[in-house]
């Protein structure tokens, strides 16, 4: 296989789920690629279908009358419709996923060392010993202080901080490919989240892996991402390199996101700017634009849905670039 083959190219995933009756569109015609030692983000406000795009990916979506079309190629295998035990294997050994809270990840009645040691040796022919001392090698790469002492000790013992660590290192055990962060810093104060972000990062120059990563935080998406994808109410707005969208965002929604960044340097304002209101449920997405009701610039034109369209070496679903409007000035500059 091409080595700068992607690891995961998702092509025109969809989900419904059923309600009142109905099929009800979660995500519509998400299509995106993660390359080799690549870190994508997908970003977006709560709601917007970042967790169903990753659960989806992972086989771990089994409400009653979901449905799920499109593609989801992890090393060129299909992911969609693999059946439970092979989706199984793959969890954990090449695909390894972490969440906002670690608790979700351990159980509280083992110590962390005993259940990184239990997913090293489920996947690994090794002793106890051999599994122990990768996992307080493991450990101490994450940057646990005193990585013996913390191996025994139960997860309500560590703080927030340090569990979220431990769960990075029972998650990269086994050398993942690929790691999937949903929010893994939101529950987290600035600092240690600086910490696991730079982690994050130095993941793909120590264990040559790529990374998925989910917040809602267009800061974290500055600090660590080389490319993202904006969704808004389960499709894409806009995607492509972070270097052009920070400097031109394309899309109104990607700019609102940006200007929500706090400055990293100055006064803090008053008040962040940042669009009012919420995107709209599932069930009342409007016709056309889904951003519409929120959004500054609409007009008639936005009443037809904007399909995904490349400008440079960004997609972008608005009718603005098309039309030639620029978009307004920033309120503030984001340097990266
Ligand atoms: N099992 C489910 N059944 C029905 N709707 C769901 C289910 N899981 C999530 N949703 C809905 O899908 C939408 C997207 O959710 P989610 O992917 O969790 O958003 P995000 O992770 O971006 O905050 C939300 O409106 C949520 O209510
Ligand atoms: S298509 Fe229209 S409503 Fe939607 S983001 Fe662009 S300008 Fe705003
Ligand atoms: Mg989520």
């Amino acid at each position: 296989m091409d080595a700068e083959a992607p690891i995961l190219e998702v092509r025109d995933l969809s989900v419904s789920f059923r309600s009142q009756g109905r099929d009800v569109p979660i995500v519509e015609n998400v299509s995106f690629a993660v390359g080799a030692r690549e870190i994508l983000g997908i970003v977006g406000e709560s709601g917007s279908g970042k967790s169903v795009t990753a659960m989806t990916i992972m086989g771990l979506i089994d409400a009653p009358g979901v449905r799920v079309t499109g593609s989801a190629l992890f090393r060129g295998q299909e992911l969609i419709g693999m059946p439970q035990k092979a989706l199984r294997r793959l969890r954990g050994r090449k695909i390894a996923m972490i969440f906002q809270d670690p608790m979700t990840a351990f159980t509280p009645v083992y110590t962390i060392g005993w259940q990184i040691d239990e997913q090293i040796r489920a996947h690994e022919k090794l002793g106890k010993a051999e599994a122990r001392s990768r996992t307080v090698r493991l450990l101490g790469d994450m940057g646990v202080p005193d990585p013996e002492r913390t191996a025994n000790r139960y997860p309500h013992q560590l703080s927030g901080g340090l569990r979220q660590r431990a769960m990075i290192a029972m998650a990269l055990s086994c050398n993942p490919a690929l790691l999937i962060a949903d929010e893994p810093t939101t529950a987290l104060d600035v600092t240690v989240q600086a910490q696991i972000l730079d982690l994050i990062r130095t993941l793909r120059a120590d264990y040559g892996s790529s990374v998925l990563l989910i917040t809602h935080d267009m800061g974290v998406v500055a600090e660590t991402c080389d490319r993202v994808m904006v969704l808004y109410s389960g499709r894409i707005a806009e995607r492509g390199p972070c270097d052009a969208i920070f400097a031109h965002p394309g899309h109104p929604y990607t700019a609102a996101l940006l200007d929500s960044i706090p400055p990293l340097t100055g006064p803090r304002p008053e008040r962040l700017p940042s669009i009012a209101g919420a995107p709209p449920p599932p069930l009342e997405r409007p016709v056309g634009c889904a951003f519409a009701p929120r959004c500054h610039f609409t007009h008639d034109t936005c009443h037809a849905l904007p399909p995904l369209q490349r400008y440079g070496q960004q997609d972008i679903a608005c009718v603005l670039p098309k039309e030639g409007r620029p978009m307004p000035p920033r309120v503030t500059e984001y340097a990266q």
